[in-house]
């Protein structure tokens, strides 16, 4: 294996530790194997035994698809991960516990047999995996505004994920969205730091209020550190231009909140501040996000993000040193771990990076293995698989689903009877689970179709309108005067990062506004539902509706919304980001002074009577702020 020097040296110098550093082993175990040890004193036992190539592994997180379970072995990788629909074949929540302990049998072979850390995004759910429930994404959650259901949703996922194996999830991203031409504008809960710090509940969902305490407690991470949602031009992994005050004012405070609540690991933002780059900012990760927020977890990089560094492809000598000597502990790459692995050693060798900035990579590194169990507990949770998917999770995410519809504008047509008279619904959105559930499903980008199981918002409809005969057609087409209302479902097909970024426009697309205008045709009246990552620009439309409805990114639980149509939930959603009256206006957050077509905490909800609806922008219970650490509402 290239550069990769396993030799006879390398054991006799761990047997020659263990005489002189290495803890004395109870019995013939050695000290790192005994879980009644304090987690410090198992590290510094596996410390002295380790060899610098075995502690320059630990700092590497492979793409399954570019390592084997041997090569990882080999190579003493410290990590895997699964990147956007990286996922085994066939795609089954029991495939991925297989191939997560083929990993694990491979690693816990190796003469220190450290069990290796696997990752993924289980963004909204284990969104990977055909099957999971798949939660609303985090702008949803924003409006819901209930950082209680939040937790209960970490939780859930967390149950899920275990099930598999996995042990780490990068989620949540705890941005906070200023301009949403963003493409990630949807992972934030909002445009307000408020937002994202009410939601680091779900830390305390994912990890349990002590990581590792409970089978099913999971790594979470908080991310992207800092201030990814603040780019010019809301330009993914741009350039965020803001004074220090501004960084600290608008993008700081949540990761505050999540190291408050003990979030174990940190990922750092593909973006730069005032152009630098944030992989290779000494200030920002290891003096501010270490010295003075106080994080002692550990600090991984976004995937290939070293490469960018210098603005150019693949990594150079110069940028390994420039993160890791940044702070960042564990480099997350698709491939090339050999290649890394020898810059790295040079590095060290030369004294360049130094030797201490490797130990405490790999304190951090193995505190958290040790913390979470792994040692102990390395393969996957099998008696979990059963509640991959469960009714009592879609319950859940339907329960969220309801509360995070935002109800904008209704003369009075919501809510709808369910009985009696004629129903249509039209429009892309309606009948399509990938459109419902957005981007991070099953793939990376997410896709149009039938992609995974779950509820539409038309099998919504339907089976709660059972006594109505409801109609679909894509276009509006039959439509016609004998119906009592139209809804049309439109908005956005899916997209992730900067696939979404839209630097020109946030119209509803042709078909979209020919659906509507062929529905407004018949004269009947026609209740629109958004279903988005972000506010859209329908302003110059929307006057010509009877009812909007946001229905932001649902997931799989597509009936939560009909619950609202129909009145089985009082809307309760209020905006977590301001919606612009034009594009032109972008960014365009509360407090700026320009005039939105609805502003940030509006929404509707129905009430008896003749005033059908009224706005309760200001209540003063949203978002509900968590009692800190508490993780109750
Ligand atoms: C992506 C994203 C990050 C994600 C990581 C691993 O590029 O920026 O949010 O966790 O790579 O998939």
């Amino acid at each position: 294996m290239p550069g990769f020097r396993r030799t006879a040296l390398a054991g006799l110098a761990a047997t020659m530790l263990l005489a002189v550093g290495g803890t004395p082993a109870a019995g013939d175990r050695p000290a790192y194997r005994d879980p009644a040890l304090p987690v410090p004193d198992r590290v510094d036992d596996l410390m002295a035994r380790m060899s610098l190539d075995d502690k320059l592994g630990q700092m590497v997180q492979i793409e399954r698809k570019a390592a084997d379970p041997q090569a990882v072995a080999d190579h003493r990788i410290g990590s895997v991960l699964s990147g956007g629909g990286s996922a085994p074949e066939p795609n089954t929540a029991e495939a991925w516990a297989d191939m997560y302990d083929d990993y694990q049998r491979a690693a816990l072979a190796t003469p220190l047999g450290i069990p290796v850390i696997y990752g993924v995004d289980a963004v909204h759910g284990h969104n990977n995996v055909h099957g999971a429930t798949i939660f609303p994404h985090n702008i949803g959650l924003g409006a819901a505004g209930n950082p209680e259901l939040v937790r209960k949703i970490g939780a859930a996922t967390a149950k899920e994920v275990a099930a598999t194996g996995i042990d780490w999830t990068f989620a949540p991203c705890v941005c906070v969205a200023r301009d949403e031409r963003w493409g990630r504008t949807y992972e934030a809960f909002g445009e307000k730091p408020e937002n994202a710090s009410a939601m680091t509940t779900a830390v305390t969902g994912i990890q349990g209020e002590k990581l590792g305490a409970d089978p099913t407690s999971i790594l979470a991470t908080a991310k992207h550190y800092v201030g990814d949602g603040g780019t010019t031009g809301g330009d993914d992994q741009g350039n965020t231009e803001i004074s220090e005050e501004e960084l600290r004012a608008t993008h700081l405070p949540p990761f505050r909140e999540a190291i408050a609540r003990g979030v174990g690991s940190v990922m750092i933002s593909y973006s730069s501040w005032n152009g630098e780059k944030l992989h290779a900012s000494r200030y920002l990760v290891n003096d501010v996000l270490k010295g003075e927020l106080g994080f002692s977890g550990l600090v991984v990089s976004d995937y290939d993000a070293i490469d960018k560094i210098d603005g150019q492809e693949d990594f150079t000598p110069d940028e390994v040193r420039a993160a890791v000597n940044a702070g960042i502990d564990m480099i997350m790459m698709s491939d090339r771990h050999g290649k890394f692995l020898d810059y790295l050693r040079a590095e060290v060798e030369s004294g360049r990076v130094p030797m201490e900035r490797i130990d405490d990579a790999n304190r951090r590194i193995l505190t958290k293995k040790f913390e979470l169990g792994l040692f102990e507990r390395p393969f996957a949770q099998r008696d979990l698989l059963p509640g991959v998917g469960s009714a009592e999770h879609r319950e859940l995410a339907r329960q969220a689903v309801r509360e995070s519809q935002v109800l904008l504008r209704n003369d009075g047509v919501l809510p709808l009877a369910k009985d009696g008279g004629k129903i249509f619904v039209a429009g892309k959105n309606a009948d399509d689970i990938g459109n419902q559930s957005g981007g991070w499903t099953i793939s990376w980008q997410g896709s149009s179709g039938d992609i995974t199981e779950g509820t539409t918002i038309l099998e919504g409809i339907r089976a709660t309108a059972a006594g109505s005969e409801v109609t679909y057609d894509r276009h509006g087409n039959g439509i016609d005067g004998s119906y009592r209302a139209a809804i049309a479902v439109v908005g956005e097909t899916p997209y992730a990062e900067y696939e979404g970024d839209r630097p020109d426009g946030l119209e509803l697309d042709e078909e979209d506004r020919a659906t509507i205008a062929k529905l407004r045709e018949s004269g009947v009246p026609v209740v629109v539902v958004t279903v988005s990552g972000r506010p859209l620009d329908i302003a110059g439309e929307v006057d010509g509706w009877n009812a909007l409805l946001a229905a932001w990114l649902p997931g799989s639980e597509g009936q939560g919304v009909a619950d609202v149509l129909f009145g089985d939930h009082n809307p309760s959603g209020k905006l977590p980001a301001t919606w612009m009256r034009s594009f032109d206006q972008l960014p365009i957050n509360d407090g700026d002074g320009q005039e939105p077509l609805f502003p940030y905490g509006f929404g509707l909800s129905y009430r008896s009577g003749p005033a059908a609806s009224e706005s309760h922008t200001n209540e003063k219970d949203w978002p509900r702020q968590d009692t800190h650490g508490l993780g109750t509402a």
